[in-house]
């Protein structure tokens, strides 16, 4: 054969390998991503309310920019300087300009805005929306919303592909798959998962789109102790052709040979599809996985996972270098790590604690599945109380079911714990030490009986966890717009406080809660009961988002607690009240708080 026919066919060759190679990857949403030059990195920071930029040739911060509260995600718009940034607690996705260090642009959308991407054409954008579980559709460069669709419930992680046409999305409390036809907003397809699979945030898509990957934790809440309650797994969703899609569970605790990793909060893809990184909110650190094509074992293990640094819960690879980058949340800190060494070469500081030290210490306590809050890396406070949310979870505890609640307000409505057997936080050294997480604890000595002497005081480090758990809040209900009561929930509220229906004489107060026990009825659905049949009034503050209902979580809805688990009246007098009535008094439930707690005091 003629040398030049041979130079042709093998240059066609290295182009048919490029064009193959450089099959576009997949975007996904996080709280860090690489500018499309490769020369920044930026960083939402969601405690301070801030996007940072990283030059990542002289490895510093250059810029900070004010974005608003709580920003959980950044995408860049491809071919500019502008990225988009979510703040969940202003209901705002704004624009940022990060080469001049300036926000471009306030974008106002629906509630509890959490992830967002870009289509690579820069001309739209998808946003998720924690609850009640939306995506929204933004015009670039305009910023005009054209549509929000309601596709799931707490909709968090998700994931664009290269031409624009397919996103997915996941539910943080029933870790489904959703995919979405980005044209209609439908969703095409759902892959659920075992009812056992939680708090997933995240999805990492191969560029070819066969294969998602899902981290996420497996909460077995028919056993409350270290070793059986909580498990970090990693989904592996095939789609396959038509409806021939699989989705298998990767056990991450085996796969560490079989020791535990605690709450996979985050998992990216290199740009080629080759490796897989993943990182552990709960035990700080993380894995770099080569990524298989065998239909069995899916990833293989490079290294065991390795500490990279405090509640890391974002990693993104360099688009070209071997590189990547992982935000130690807790450090305020970017772990740059080699992905050929396999080790952490350098760590640059991206923003500062906007908290007392205390808090942030109580807030390390809370997040650490490591010693001395846990004896074998599976459980963290917040696996159960995710930034102080509630898990969506009902417990079987050795008192009997119990629901996990909402940690905000509680300073203001001790007692604790459904049955009132705790009266502060400090108390909790006893669940440290106990059979669920085993840890060596942080006081000297022995704590004091749960309804004894204080254990405030007794320790910095148990002050300090108590001081971070009492600091969380209620956010504004999305059922009052504008601090305002619908004239249904108005009509509710008088429901609410008229002397033949009673529910003021218990849920009294700017937290609608007396703080004391009672008997109302609810204490003879549940044979594992040893400590009912009064139990503590619950605020109801905060109610709209936190189904299912009552101590023993068998409520699904609101109107369930009025009704069918009020069937002698024991719980308010609501029998004798119409349909009509009945969702009035639901739609005030569900406005809670629609305003300051104080100002919504009767
Ligand atoms: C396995 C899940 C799980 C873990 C781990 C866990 N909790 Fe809880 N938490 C619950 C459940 C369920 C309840 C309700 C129990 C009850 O009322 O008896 C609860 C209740 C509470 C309450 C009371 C809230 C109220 O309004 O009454 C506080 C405070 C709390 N937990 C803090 C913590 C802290 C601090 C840790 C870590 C030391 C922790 N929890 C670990 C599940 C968990
Ligand atoms: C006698 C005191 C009392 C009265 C009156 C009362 N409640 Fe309650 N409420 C409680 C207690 C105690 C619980 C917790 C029961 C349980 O968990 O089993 C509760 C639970 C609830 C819950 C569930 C909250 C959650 O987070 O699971 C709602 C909603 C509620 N009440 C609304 C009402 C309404 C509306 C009325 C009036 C019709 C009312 N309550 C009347 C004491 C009372």
């Amino acid at each position: 054969m003629h040398t030049t026919v041979v130079n042709v066919l093998l240059l066609l060759l290295w182009l048919a390998n490029c064009s193959a190679a450089v099959a576009a990857p997949w975007s996904s949403s996080r709280l860090i991503a690489t500018t499309d030059d490769g020369t920044k990195l930026l960083v939402a920071n969601t405690d301070s309310g801030t996007l940072s930029v990283v030059d990542l040739d002289r490895l510093r911060t250059v810029a900070e920019i004010a974005v608003g509260r709580e920003p959980q995600a950044v995408a860049v718009v491809p071919g500019t300087s502008l990225a988009l940034v979510t703040a969940y607690r202003d209901d705002l996705v704004v624009i940022v300009d990060w080469a001049r260090g300036r926000l471009v642009k306030k974008i106002a959308v629906a509630d509890e805005p959490y992830g967002v991407v870009v289509d690579r054409s820069g001309k739209r954008a998808y946003v998720s929306h924690d609850f009640p579980g939306a995506i929204s559709v933004i015009e670039l460069p305009a910023g005009q919303v054209a549509a929000t669709h309601r596709v799931g419930r707490f909709v968090r992680g998700l994931a664009l592909s290269p031409d624009g046409s397919t996103l997915f999305a996941t539910e943080f409390y029933t870790a489904r798959l959703l995919e979405i036809d980005t044209s209609t907003g439908e969703v095409r397809r759902r892959w659920d998962a075992n009812s056992e699979y939680n708090l997933c945030r995240a999805v990492a898509v191969l560029p070819d789109g066969s294969r998602a990957f899902l981290p996420h934790t497996r909460s077995r809440t028919s056993v409350a102790r270290q070793e059986g309650s909580i498990f970090p797994i990693l989904s592996v969703v095939k789609r396959g052709r038509g409806d021939h899609g699989q989705r298998k569970p990767i056990a991450l605790d085996t796969y560490n040979g079989f020791r535990a990793v605690a709450m996979p909060w985050d998992a990216a893809l290199t740009a080629d599809g080759r490796l897989l990184l993943t990182v552990y909110a709960g035990s700080d650190d993380m894995h770099v996985s080569r990524v298989l094509d065998d239909d069995y074992y899916e990833i293989e293990l490079l290294r065991p996972a390795f500490r990279v640094g405090r509640n890391p819960r974002a990693v993104v690879a360099h688009p070209d270098r071997p590189e990547a980058y992982v935000y130690c949340t807790l450090d305020f800190e970017i772990a740059i790590v080699d992905l050929n060494g396999l080790r952490i070469a350098r760590r640059v500081r991206v923003t500062d604690p906007p908290y007392s030290q205390q808090i942030w210490r109580g807030k390390v306590l809370f997040n650490s599945a490591l010693q001395p809050m846990a004896g074998r890396r599976w459980v963290s406070c917040a696996v159960c109380h995710p930034d102080g949310q509630p898990d969506g979870r009902t417990w079987q505890m050795p008192e009997g079911l119990r629901n996990t609640p909402s940690l905000a307000g509680i300073r203001y409505t001790t007692p604790l714990h459904w049955s009132a057997d705790r009266d502060e936080v400090q108390d909790f050294e006893h669940t440290i030490r106990g059979p669920l997480m085993r840890g060596r604890g942080l006081l000297r000595g022995k704590p004091y009986p749960s309804l004894g002497p204080p254990n405030a005081g007794r320790s910095a480090d148990l002050d300090a966890l108590a001081a971070y758990c009492n600091s969380f809040d209620f956010s504004p209900s999305p059922f009052a717009p504008d601090g305002k009561l619908t004239e249904l929930a108005e009509r509710g509220r008088r429901i609410f406080f008229r002397e033949d229906v009673g529910c003021a004489r218990c849920h009294t107060g700017p937290y609608f809660t007396d703080r004391k026990l009672h008997d109302v009825g609810t204490g003879q659905d549940d044979p594992t009961e040893r400590l009912g049949p009064a139990y503590d009034t619950p605020t109801l503050l905060g109610v709209y988002r936190t189904a299912p209902y009552l101590h023993h979580g068998k409520a699904a809805t609101l109107l369930d607690v009025l009704t069918t688990f009020n069937p002698e009246d024991r719980h308010g007098r609501t029998s004798h009240l119409s349909r009509d009535e009945l969702a009035a008094l639901v739609a005030f439930l569900k406005s809670l708080p629609y305003d300051r707690p104080a100002a919504a005091a009767p």
